[in-house]
């Protein structure tokens, strides 16, 4: 009884203080209990009312801190970029992208640059960024590529890679040798019989299947092509086994992505062209998303997700205005 009599009398002197945080101007000082209106003159015995406000003051003390605190952890820390289609579309650059990256560089925001690509390393497209004048360094780039060969390197295991072979450079140093796990990007050249069974002798021994993506199909200039999708599928189907999906829109590529920078997902927001992958998948994990109307955006994508995006916005420049007005 004591107890729940204490914690209502907690409760009630916590209701106050926020009150008085909050609404010190137009609340307390209306009914003139603010701070620089004196309470209790000289000499005065100290009322009831000069005792509840100095309890006020001395509970704001303590809570502070907290408050301080909290108020720095919701302030944005993190901003993640998708590449194709949201600053560039091939060799061509979006346009303004490059001043609008320049003005977000110098805002006190960590970015990042987070991609699903299962054929470039990071070195292709660091220097297809450059030679577009973006202002970028090679280990800002985050790619599904870097994501599997990290779950690689964390289950110290000796994969075999069907992967392009302009993917191989990100897997360079991983021993490859006797291989125990499966990793499958899109790989034209290796989706063949033999390569295929080998997979699949090793995932029927008990080697995990690990899936840079499963994108069902995806656009050539020629026609739509299949994606790694519909071959990660065949292995599951032929094993039983489910494969371990590493790019976007899976929530741990984000995380992943912002764990190297460390902050949490509420202090970041991504920015992409792609409702799902981009957007729902940034949302899923916590962030903010916006979508941007360039690359493969189609009208009526800002209904693919729910929660629907945060923002949707013509393009990249004006992204980053909306954050530095109204983020930071
Ligand atoms: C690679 O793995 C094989 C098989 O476990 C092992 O025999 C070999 O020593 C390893 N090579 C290196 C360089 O670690
Ligand atoms: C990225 O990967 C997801 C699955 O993880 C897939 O649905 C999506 O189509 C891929 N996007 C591209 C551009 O390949």
């Amino acid at each position: 009884m004591a107890f729940t009599l204490y914690s209502l009398l907690q409760a009630a002197l916590l209701c106050v203080n926020a009150v008085a945080v909050l609404h010190e101007e137009r609340f307390l000082n209306k009914i003139g209990w603010g701070t620089d209106q004196s309470v209790g003159g000289f000499g005065e015995e100290p009322g009831i009312k000069s005792q509840l406000v100095n309890l006020i003051r001395s509970v704001r003390m303590v809570m502070r801190l907290p408050l301080i605190e909290m108020a720095t952890r919701r302030a944005l820390k993190a901003v993640l970029i998708d590449l194709s289609g949201t600053l560039h579309i091939e060799d061509t650059a979006i346009s303004g992208a490059q001043e609008a990256l320049q003005k977000l560089r110098s805002a006190p925001v960590a970015v990042k640059f987070v991609t699903n690509t299962t054929k470039e390393c990071k070195q292709t497209l660091f220097e297809r960024l450059q030679k577009l004048d973006f202002d970028i360094q090679e280990d800002e780039i985050f790619t599904s590529l870097t994501a599997a060969r990290n779950l690689v390197e964390q289950m110290q295991v000796r994969p075999l890679l069907l992967v392009d072979d302009s993917a191989l450079k990100d897997f360079e140093g991983i021993n490859r040798s006797d291989p125990n796990a499966v990793v499958v990007g899109l790989a034209p050249q290796h989706f063949n019989y033999n390569t295929m069974n080998k997979a699949f002798r090793l995932i029927s021994d008990g080697a995990p299947l690990i899936a840079i993506h499963k994108a069902r199909y995806y656009k050539k200039l020629d026609g739509l092509s299949l994606g790694p999708g519909p071959f990660i599928t065949g292995l599951e189907y032929a094993t039983d086994v489910k494969a371990t999906v590493v790019g976007k829109p899976e929530k741990p590529f984000f995380l992943e992505a912002l764990q190297s920078i460390g902050c949490q997902p509420e202090e970041a927001v991504m920015i992409g062209d792609d409702a799902r992958d981009d957007v729902g998948g940034a949302q899923n994990a916590g962030m903010l998303g916006i979508l941007v109307k360039t690359g493969k955006y189609q009208p009526g994508d800002g209904d693919k997700t729910s929660p629907p995006p945060y923002l949707i916005c013509n393009a990249f420049p004006q992204a980053v205005d909306h954050i530095l007005q109204l983020l930071l």
